[in-house]
């Protein structure tokens, strides 16, 4: 079985280390640098189209509606359009504020989940156009949809997403620029200036897996943890719900993302020295306030591991353990942090026994309620 895996010890991994490749065959052709613009070639949405849309709602589960939390903030921030985000089986059992003006986007690795396949229908009973961001050609959300925007992530056999993951976050950096230059709430300048960002997230994450062994000889200190709490703020706070997600599916340790600002509203009553506390403290808009989170967590004697950018020697003199990623990208900084986030909870479950591949009462793909 070492032969399918590349030489890896599980899928997760292989996949984990397939991200830069995955990334550049997801960007691949649909680049328009000199126009600031991008080519979505399934997207089958006209500018003016595009420019009737009064609200996005994205609509997903699991691991794809962390992504969507990061859409939200994308896309807000460079198209000015209100964005809602719904957990799909919350919302095909509400009474949804949808109509012929709504865009709703779907995000789902596989096409295939059933609770966001029937959103989807009821989305399109109520006039909205529906776009998909999907994984597997011709799966069911595919098909059904007005537009696709397919991530060339290859097949993901570990059931804990890792590089499905990471492409949904490039599909969404793409799209955002898309609506944004057809919408003219994004200039050419800005077009291109976020194509350049998108452009270094392989070479950027090549450097952050490098990390790999760091994390392999850190997470054997973490294996008695009962709890751990991750932290983050603004784009990257759906990364810590990422990391906590990762880490409690494969390695059984009970894990819980929050805003860091949320945190003296209720986990703060958790820490003690024996909570490890992951802070995503990169260089960037809330640094100040996330590394003062740190301080606080620090004061109460948990046990941080922080996640900052490389040469921070404030974050490293105070944290138990930094891991270090590349400072070159604020714009991007939701995909580079997912790669500790996957390396911990991979490496706290390899050396905790389980199934790191076939978790536990998890399946790849919910066809059924
Ligand atoms: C299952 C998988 C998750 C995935 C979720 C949504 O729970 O184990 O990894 O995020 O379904 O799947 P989808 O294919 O719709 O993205």
């Amino acid at each position: 079985h070492m032969a399918e895996k590349g030489g890896y010890k599980h899928f997760m991994l292989k996949e984990i280390f397939e991200q830069p490749r995955a990334v550049r065959d997801t960007l691949a052709g649909r680049l328009r640098e000199e126009e600031g613009d991008v080519y979505l070639e399934d997207l089958h949405l006209s500018d003016e189209q595009l420019q009737g849309i009064d609200r996005v709602t994205i609509i997903a589960c699991g691991t794809s509606w962390h992504a969507a939390l990061v859409g939200k903030f994308l896309i807000e921030e460079h198209c000015r359009v209100p964005v809602e985000v719904d957990i799909a089986s919350e919302f095909r059992y509400r009474n949804p504020v949808i109509d012929e003006k709504s865009l709703v986007m779907l995000i789902s690795q596989s096409g295939e989940t059933a609770d966001t396949l029937a959103a989807m229908r009821e989305a399109k009973r109520r006039g909205a156009k529906c776009v998909a961001i999907c994984n597997v050609v011709d799966s069911s959300i595919a098909r059904e949809a007005d537009g696709v925007v397919y991530t060339h992530a290859g097949p993901e056999i570990g059931v804990a997403s890792t590089k499905a993951f990471v492409t949904q976050l490039i599909a969404l950096y793409l799209f955002t620029i898309r609506l944004g230059r057809s919408r003219g709430m994004m200039t050419v300048d800005a077009g291109r200036a976020l194509i350049a960002a998108v452009v270094r997230v392989p070479a950027l994450m090549e450097e952050a897996l490098k990390l790999n062994e760091q994390v392999e000889k850190l997470a054997r200190n973490y294996l008695q943890a009962r709890d751990f709490l991750y932290l983050g703020r603004g784009m990257n706070y759906p990364i810590a719900l990422e990391g906590a997600l990762k880490l409690k599916e494969i390695s059984y340790i009970h894990a819980e993302g929050y805003p860091a600002g949320e945190m003296k509203h209720g986990p703060i009553a958790l820490i003690d020295e024996h909570m490890p506390v992951v802070v995503l403290v990169p260089q960037g808009a809330n640094y100040e306030k996330v590394f003062s989170n740190m301080e606080e967590v620090i004061a109460r004697g948990g046990r941080v591991i922080a996640v900052c950018s490389q040469g921070d020697s404030e974050v490293a003199s105070k944290a138990e353990v930094a891991l270090e990623i590349p400072t070159d990208g604020e714009e991007v900084a939701p995909i580079i942090l997912s790669i500790p986030m996957q390396l911990l909870a991979y490496h706290v479950a390899v050396l905790k026994g389980t199934d790191v591949d076939q978790p536990r009462n998890l399946a790849k793909s919910v066809t059924v309620e």
